[in-house]
């Protein structure tokens, strides 16, 4: 078995090999699909075929003036042995948002979704079965025009790779530890914040490292303009859950262009819903959360992304003090909604919200189709796990 990218397994027993601890997008597929889009021609049809390196011209406008935007989604295998994409229209729909921030060719979400479901198709051996695993998809857009004018360029490919992956990055679900980030922000308002452009991450490394260095996981955003209300995380969009009388209150910070806007997320936000659990889109000042923490009002606190998936968030560094959240461990509430949102991505309870979109062999995609009645096995339960 190897770990380059795009070597792929060299056989049936190192693919079950990998399937059962993938990790996070150490082993690709070996499979690729690229849409080209061109200012004469528009854009291409999918064309699926091998892992290959990208033969790109040093002055290529993408690599020195930023525009690149990409996605992250999943296809899941149902217990009957299907394969499903999550949301792709909505991650589609969201790359073409990205992409039209940076004055970049908006690709058609249909167009994205046929480019996910023909390579879920070629790799779909590689979609593991256990509970929380999936095929991970990460399309790139990028502009391939050599030219050192500052404009927007007039050809870009889109290459989606294929990855088989645990969730949360392999961690297993193990609380985070974040930091508030004194020095610096990641995004202002009009700025490019909500848009999952390449620059935004590279822009969070530098405290991110410095922040895992000092024992952390990831740097909990503050705003850009006074660092009073919390935003995100680096990689993950971020829940509250709030004692409220007997009962629990969400809120998560308001999409107001400073933050991914996760379709992780907004899954929960409908999710929480369906459970009775009032959740609302709602500005947390970073003083709110410590003295929540403090007097035991603030019960727990959530990550969510699609690599991420629901993971809880144990301890917070604020102001030079760390404070542990509850006990420290998850809550009952992460992980109702982190089952409730696994649950419906593996076809074990009624996609009733139409976020399912199977994929058959050919990659012609049949929307919705996966049976629920598969009986419910505890989480960590599937094929290989
Ligand atoms: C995802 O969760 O899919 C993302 O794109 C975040 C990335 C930093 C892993």
């Amino acid at each position: 078995m190897s770990d380059k990218p795009g070597s792929g397994a060299s056989g049936p027993t190192d693919l079950q090999d990998i399937l059962r601890a993938p990790g996070f997008c150490r082993h690709s597929t070996g499979h690729t699909a690229v849409v080209e889009w061109d200012a004469d021609t528009g854009w291409s049809a999918p064309a699926v075929g091998p892992y290959a390196t990208l033969p790109l011209d040093p002055a290529t406008l993408g690599l020195h003036y930023g525009q690149a935007v990409f996605e992250g989604l999943k296809a899941f295998r149902g217990e009957d042995g299907s394969v499903s994409l999550f949301r792709p229209d909505d991650h589609g729909r969201r790359l073409a948002r990205s992409a039209e921030r940076l004055a970049m060719a908006e690709m058609p979400a249909d167009l994205f979704t046929r480019a996910c479901a023909q390579l879920v198709a070629a790799a779909e051996e590689w979609v593991p079965g256990g509970y929380g695993q999936s095929l991970y998809i990460r399309p790139l857009l990028l502009a391939t025009e050599a030219d050192l004018g500052l404009r927007p360029s007039r050809r870009y490919r889109c290459v989606f790779l294929a990855y088989p992956a645990d969730p949360c990055f392999g961690s297993g679900f193990r609380p985070l530890a974040v930091t508030t980030a004194t020095e610096t922000v990641r995004a202002v308002r009009g700025g490019t914040g909500e848009s999952k452009c390449a620059g935004n991450y590279a822009a969070s490394l530098l405290t991110r490292t410095r922040a895992q260095a000092a024992g952390y996981d990831e740097v909990l955003w503050l705003d850009g303009l006074d660092r009073r209300r919390v935003e995100e995380l680096s990689t993950m969009n971020v829940f509250f859950v709030w004692r409220d009388g007997d009962g629990s209150r969400l809120t998560t910070p308001p999409c107001e262009g400073t933050i991914v806007r996760g379709l992780t997320r907004d899954s929960l936000l409908t999710l929480a819903g369906d459970l009775g659990l009032p959740a609302v889109q709602e500005p947390t000042a970073i003083d709110d959360v410590v003295d929540g923490v403090r007097s035991g009002r603030l019960a727990e606190m959530f990550a969510c992304g699609t690599a991420g998936v629901v993971v809880a968030v144990g301890r917070i560094g604020a102001g030079g003090e760390d404070l542990t959240v509850g006990d420290g461990r998850e809550g009952p509430v992460t992980r109702r909604l982190r089952t409730a949102l696994l649950d419906v991505q593996h076809g074990r309870t009624p996609d009733k919200h139409g976020w399912l979109l199977r994929v058959g062999a050919t990659g012609a995609a049949h929307a919705h189709v996966i049976p629920t009645d598969a009986p419910h096995t505890d989480e960590g339960g599937g094929r290989n796990a």
